[in-house]
């Protein structure tokens, strides 16, 4: 069991007060301290245990521009992994080089494929018919596909993305064939990357999902007589979402999946392609607060704690029944006496950010944090009952900036003025 690590931040409460007051509510707030430290955690752990790797940042996980700049600062290496033209565009907007982009699509319309091509990304398809369509636009020198092993795992059925109901990649099956006839078509050199579900805490996903991908890559070698140069193991990498859960040991992690390249590929890291990664939620997750005040309380059949935040602003909990930690903010050990479910504004029953929680009394105006939403929060917000989405602040040691300000109703609507 670990503590959260802006655990202090929030029971201490001063400075998210002033920055509410300052920036009002809705908002996600970012810590920089914890941004940095993610990225120093997994690059170390990599670094420790390959010579050779490459980490591409999930622009999924959250798009925000100047919070990847601020990573990209950090950790100059850092690559992004996107997945249509836009978060290329995020991935441009904090200069990050397209040579360090990899772009993971799925049914690709032409337009995404050419624009892909275009900006001289890596490409990584999911299908053989992606392959097709590019074929049109242009043959590049360097190509992956990504391997759908039959099996997956995640924290909830909904982000399960390898195994026989899975929308994603090329079944174990088929895929050498697809490797020959890119050679064929004149592709010169080739990777190989799986990325079979998210959110997942037990090291031996990691280690499994290694050997599945190296089995099939060895067989796609032997098929095209030639070595693969990068094998991307995807992400999936979990966070704690709940006081009883540890977070994983990036250098175990690591150390295993070398022991696993090790089998495959020999002492002698040389002789080992390029091992990539593609995390989102490890790097952002825990270092967002949602921020909300309290809107109405209400005792009816249940009680219910009314926010200014909903399902429009966080969607995980109404989408997968996601838990995530809810702290009345600057509250050290006040007596959780009230069972409530926390809602928001919005006209739909599904509208919780959690349900059935032991939680302190609160009144009308209290500040309320809603933990590990740096991941997946606004990043999947949207407008529904024309709520405009909320404010992003970064906070790092120089202080407290905005870095996207708050969306406002005539936002929403502008693009109705023919
Ligand atoms: N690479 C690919 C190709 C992906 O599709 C994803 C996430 C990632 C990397 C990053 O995965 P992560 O490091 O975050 O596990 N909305 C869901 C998560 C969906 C993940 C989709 N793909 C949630 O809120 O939990």
């Amino acid at each position: 069991m670990t503590k959260h690590p802006l655990l202090n931040e929030v029971q201490d409460g001063s400075r998210l007060k002033i920055i509410s007051e300052k920036f009002g509510t809705p908002l996600y707030t970012y810590f920089g301290e914890i941004l940095c430290q993610n990225l120093d955690r997994i690059d170390t752990a990599l670094h420790e245990n390959f010579d050779k790797y490459q980490i591409y940042y999930a622009v999924k996980s959250n798009n925000n521009p100047n919070l990847l700049a601020f990573m990209h600062q950090h950790l100059p290496t850092l690559g992004a992994d996107c997945s249509s033209p836009g978060e290329l565009l995020v991935a441009e907007r904090a200069s990050i080089p397209f040579t360090n982009c990899v772009y993971t699509g799925n049914y690709e319309s032409m337009g995404d494929l050419k624009c892909a091509f275009d900006s001289g990304c890596e490409i990584n398809l999911d299908d053989e018919t992606s392959f097709t369509r590019l074929k049109s636009i242009g043959i590049p020198e360097y190509i992956s596909f990504r391997l759908n092993p039959g099996v997956g795992k995640g924290r909830f059925a909904e982000i399960v993305t390898g195994g026989r109901k899975a929308k994603f990649g090329i079944p174990v099956e088929n895929i050498a064939a697809v490797y020959k006839s890119a050679l064929t078509d004149g592709v010169k050199t080739f990777g190989l990357q799986c990325h079979s579900g998210s959110a997942i805490l037990d090291q031996n996903h990691f280690i499994e999902n290694t050997q599945l991908i190296l089995k099939t890559a060895r067989h796609i070698e032997n098929t095209i007589d030639h070595r693969l140069l990068k094998i991307s193991i995807g992400s999936g990498f979990g966070i704690p979402y709940a006081d009883d859960e540890d977070p994983l040991n990036f250098k175990v992690v690591f150390g295993l999946v070398a022991e696993v390249f090790k089998k495959f590929y020999g002492q002698h890291q040389h002789d080992w392609p390029i091992l990539c990664i593609e995390p989102g939620r490890a790097l952002v997750g825990d270092a967002g607060i949602l921020l909300a005040q309290v809107t109405g309380v209400k005792d009816s059949y249940k009680t219910f704690i009314g926010l200014d935040a909903g399902m429009e602003t966080l969607m995980r909990p109404a989408l997968y029944g996601a838990v995530h930690r809810i702290y009345k903010v600057g509250a050290r050990r006040e007596e959780k006496n009230m069972i409530v479910d926390v809602t928001g504004r919005i006209c739909e029953n599904t509208d919780r950010l959690a349900v059935d929680i032991p939680f302190p009394v609160v009144v009308e105006g209290d500040l309320i944090a809603i933990m590990d939403t740096g991941a997946y929060g606004y990043a999947m917000a949207h407008q529904f009952n024309t709520r405009p989405r909320p404010a992003e602040l970064l906070v790092d040691k120089d202080g407290s900036r905005l870095i996207r300000s708050r969306e406002t109703i005539e936002d929403i609507i502008r693009k109705c003025d023919t």
